[in-house]
């Protein structure tokens, strides 16, 4: 077999073998075929496709390229879950405690931010100490004592992965949806939990910026988890704006805390009851979505969630008195007010924009060696539909230093669109599919 003819073959539009498949994602982990043929044809798929049955076997040749983690230690239904990503979305922070502290078994896989979107484990570190480079021993003992763990991927888990991903992102192939549908569901076959609920992104700070788009990736990947045998269920929820008020890694941490004890942004809270009540259902807790709703609303109010979060941090290695008290966290030196430029209502944000305004202020990475600032960020104080006067709060600004400030507030005042007409915000929650 030669890289060449199937790449020729993918260019022509054909498709591909099982046995072509594996013969390329091996060829490229183990350095035979060089970066310049797979740059090709992850190239020719994106302009020619793959049909279901070669998206479910390049999951498998990727899943199969490393390790596939055996949680059968653990009792219970495992389940994981997984975002496509995007600017605030700090939900796996307060949906991992919660549904642990109604008993789920939670058996995370995160990965760090790159680019405008953050990652769960940076903003896991703003709690001092805190580790996700654990042992599969330790993470498996975790979820049997504390009922959740969340690692980082090891290098040993999905290989093919890793490294396709990287050359995707510097060859402009990311956003096709085999490729996406592939590259998750790969990570999530390999970590071995038994349900996976995941939560596909729709709008600007999105991957697939049109909801159609979006809800066909969801069924990309239910069918790939359901021929695994896996319990899949998926949400499509609103990325148009950034989710909660909070982005930045330390001020995501504090609003995750504040949606634990009751008090979080109502969009957010909507979005971790509606996959908090796909996971109880998954795990088999709850018979139906009002029940499972009634056990999340519990463990709020009871401060059962808050203490598993507690829990689950001083479990690996952080701080937990920062969960109780979270003005200990990470904390910028200056707070800035961004004003309102003129009356009228919030019509759009930008949503990469205001991620980038993170990145710019250092709490996100341009390159992966580069050391972040959990302490910075941007809180939103209008969002998509509010009302605001001139000179009105529409932002804070978190910051170290002048120049990063002074070009945030230039950047973030560029996303806010303000306009006369009021302009109905989409709902959080486009669909669910299962
Ligand atoms: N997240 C992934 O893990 N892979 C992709 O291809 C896109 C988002």
């Amino acid at each position: 077999m030669r890289m060449y003819d199937l790449i020729m073959k993918k260019r022509n539009g054909g498709v591909l073998s099982e046995e072509e498949i594996r013969y390329m994602v091996n060829g490229y982990v183990s350095g035979e075929i060089p970066d310049y043929q797979m740059s090709a044809m992850m190239m020719a798929i994106f302009f020619r496709g793959m049909n279901e049955e070669e998206t479910w076997r390049l999951t498998m040749a990727m899943a199969e390229s490393g390790e596939m983690l055996d949680l059968s230690d653990i009792a219970g239904v495992k389940v994981d879950k997984h975002s496509t990503g995007g600017v605030g979305d700090k939900t796996s922070l307060a949906l991992a405690p919660m549904a642990a502290a109604c008993g789920v078994k939670i058996a995370k896989m995160s990965g760090r931010g790159l680019g405008h979107t953050g990652g769960t484990i940076d903003k896991l570190e703003s709690f001092a100490g805190f580790s996700t480079d654990i042992s599969t021993r330790q993470f498996i003992r975790n979820v049997n004592e504390v009922g959740m763990a969340i690692m980082g991927q090891t290098k040993d888990l999905a290989p093919a992965d890793k490294l396709l991903y990287a050359l995707r992102d510097v060859t402009a192939t990311v956003d096709h949806m085999s490729l996406i549908a592939s590259s998750i569901m790969s990570k999530k076959l390999a970590a071995g939990a038994d349900a996976i609920v995941l939560d596909v992104k729709t709008g600007s700070g999105a991957f697939m910026k049109k909801e159609e788009d979006a809800f066909a990736l969801a069924r990309e990947m239910l069918a790939i988890g359901k021929n695994a045998g896996r319990n899949v269920m998926a949400i499509v929820s609103d990325m148009d704006q950034p989710l909660g008020n909070a982005v930045g890694n330390a001020l995501e941490v504090r609003e995750a805390i504040e949606t634990l004890r009751g008090r979080g942004p109502e969009d957010f809270t909507q979005l971790c009851m509606e996959l908090g009540s796909c996971m109880l259902m998954t795990a088999g807790l709850a018979g139906c979505k009002e029940e499972a709703l009634a056990m999340l609303h519990g463990v709020i109010e009871d401060g059962r969630a808050l203490s598993k979060l507690a829990q689950f941090v001083k479990a690996q290695g952080g701080d937990e008195r920062m969960v109780y008290e979270p003005e200990l966290l990470p904390k910028a030196s200056t707070v800035t007010l961004v004003e309102a430029p003129c009356d009228g209502y919030v019509r759009r944000i930008l949503c990469d924009e205001v991620g980038i305004c993170s990145l710019i202020l250092g709490g996100g990475r341009s390159r992966k060696e580069d050391i972040i600032d959990l302490s910075v960020g941007i809180v939103l104080d209008k969002k998509v539909g509010d009302r605001v006067k001139k000179g009105e709060p529409l932002a804070y600004i978190h910051s170290n230093g002048e120049d990063k400030r002074t070009a945030c507030e230039e950047r973030l005042l560029k996303a806010y669109e303000i306009g006369p007409e009021r302009r109905q915000e989409g709902p959080v929650i486009r669909g669910t599919l299962k």
